[in-house]
């Protein structure tokens, strides 16, 4: 740390406190209160709706993240500094323009991208076209809809094995289908345009090579002119050991991820991160905020899966773990575009979450199953993804439920740690996956 910048970090504390609500109520978001509330310059911490595991970090209120008329009463009510979408789904519907272009609430920081910015997560087509123009490595592809679908379908009858068909817009990770049978892509592809199977979102579809390779999330948090890079980690998508079954929001993560070593990294920079975030800034598309890259590592080379506008799940309940930097500090200086005299630091431990979930999940479950053991676990933190209730009478109330987040010398050991927590916490129809981390 600079002397200047020693000072100026105590001034900031001294002169600055923040009323901050926060979108949300996952995980996710439950990392994100534990961070923000550690923060000097956190003056009070709200959660629209938040979990019972948000409740101990701030105050959750009965809000819909999508009525921005009832955000707007509660940020002027309330005296909101700091608005903090911790979805996509508020920026993709352009609460960040809703608030820019009101005056009373325009004042209000917004850590995350204009509704013309949030199409980086909020549609395909859009960002494959942004990373063709700009020479981002990203797999081939080709676009289709209602228009050309006889090209499609003559362009499918060509292409090489597996197929990756994409449904345009937001589809709650269930948009994208991976097949080695022909026939079968046809037939998704069909139904992608013309049965509206994946609904509006499914009226655009991106058909894509296959990319054969290891997966990490990197995430970076930009002004729109600077970044910094938080630590990176990679997540468990499939509901079964082995990374088999279907894809679920997350079912653990690590942070580091033993391949990103210091070249990877770099290439990740050059190739990937910097030239994003010139694109975004040189067409004049408003991004602040965090920019999530799920990444391939094919032999060495990084390529981009998909981008995302906000933080991923569970990969938060790993990295805030590790992140040693003050988010509120950095919220404000995202606002002053001076994320250039910022030097992100990170714990040198490697953290491990492993989720909690119903059984039954991602597929149909039950709820309000009474979760005991929580006061027991002492060597991890909790982190609520679907819970409700409050102080000993916690319910389930979602897939996810609980997110057990560990510290460790390595990650194996941080992983050991969740597992024996693991086994203190229960409730009816617990499941969980008993190999995040197994390459490692
Ligand atoms: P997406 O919603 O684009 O992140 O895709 C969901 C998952 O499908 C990714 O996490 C990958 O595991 C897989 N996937 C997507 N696109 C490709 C591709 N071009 N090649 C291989 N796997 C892919
Ligand atoms: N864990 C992946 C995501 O948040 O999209």
């Amino acid at each position: 740390m600079t002397k200047g910048y020693f000072f100026g970090y105590f001034a900031l504390k001294f002169f600055v406190s923040m009323k901050i609500l926060l979108l949300g109520s996952g995980g996710r978001e439950c990392a994100l209160s534990w961070k923000l509330a550690q923060s000097p310059l956190c003056d009070h911490l709200y959660i629209a709706p938040g979990n019972a595991g948000t409740a101990q970090y701030g105050t959750n209120v009965a809000l819909g993240i999508n009525d921005f008329e009832a955000l707007k009463s509660f940020c002027l009510d309330q005296r909101i500094d700091i608005l903090f979408p911790g979805s996509e789904e508020p920026l993709v519907n352009g609460v960040y323009d809703f608030f820019k272009e009101d005056e009373l609430l325009r004042h209000i920081i917004i850590p995350g991208p204009s509704k013309e910015g949030a199409q980086l997560e909020g549609s395909k087509a859009f960002s494959k076209k942004l990373m063709a123009r700009h020479h981002i490595p990203t797999a081939a592809y080709a676009e289709f809809d209602e228009s050309s679908f006889e090209q499609g379908i003559t362009y499918l009858e060509q292409h090489s094995l597996p197929i990756v068909l994409k449904a345009d817009g937001l589809a709650a990770g269930k948009g994208v289908v991976i097949t080695s049978d022909r026939e079968e892509a046809k037939a998704v592809f069909t139904d992608m345009i013309h049965n509206e199977q994946f609904g509006a979102a499914g009226k655009t579809v991106v058909v894509e090579q296959f990319l054969s390779g290891i997966e990490l999330s990197v995430f970076a948090f930009t002004d729109g002119k600077n970044y910094v890079l938080l630590p990176e980690a990679k997540d468990y998508k499939r509901v079964g050991e082995g990374d088999t079954g279907p894809n679920t929001g997350g079912m653990g993560a690590i942070s580091p991820v033993p391949f990103a070593d210091a070249a990877f990294m770099q290439k990740v920079k050059e190739q990937v991160v910097e030239p994003t975030v010139q694109a975004l800034r040189s067409e004049k598309i408003v991004y602040n905020g965090f920019i999530f890259f799920g990444l391939i590592n094919v032999a060495g080379e990084p390529y981009v899966i998909e981008y995302n506008c906000r933080m991923g799940d569970p990969e938060t309940e790993v990295v805030m773990p590790r992140l040693e930097n003050d988010l509120v500090e950095l919220v404000i200086k995202m606002e002053a575009q001076k994320l250039d005299e910022v030097t992100i630091q990170h714990s040198k431990k490697a953290a491990a979450t492993v989720m909690l979930v119903s059984k039954g999940y991602p597929g149909s479950y039950e709820k309000a199953k009474p979760i005991s053991g929580l006061e027991q676990v002492k060597d991890s933190l909790l982190f609520h993804a679907g819970t409700s209730g409050a102080g000993a009478d916690v319910l389930t109330s979602g897939g996810r439920v609980i997110a057990i987040t560990s510290y460790g010398d390595s990650i194996k050991e941080a992983l050991q740690q969740s597992y024996q927590s693991a086994s203190l916490v229960n409730f009816e129809g617990k499941a969980f996956r008993k190999d995040i981390g197994f390459e490692f």
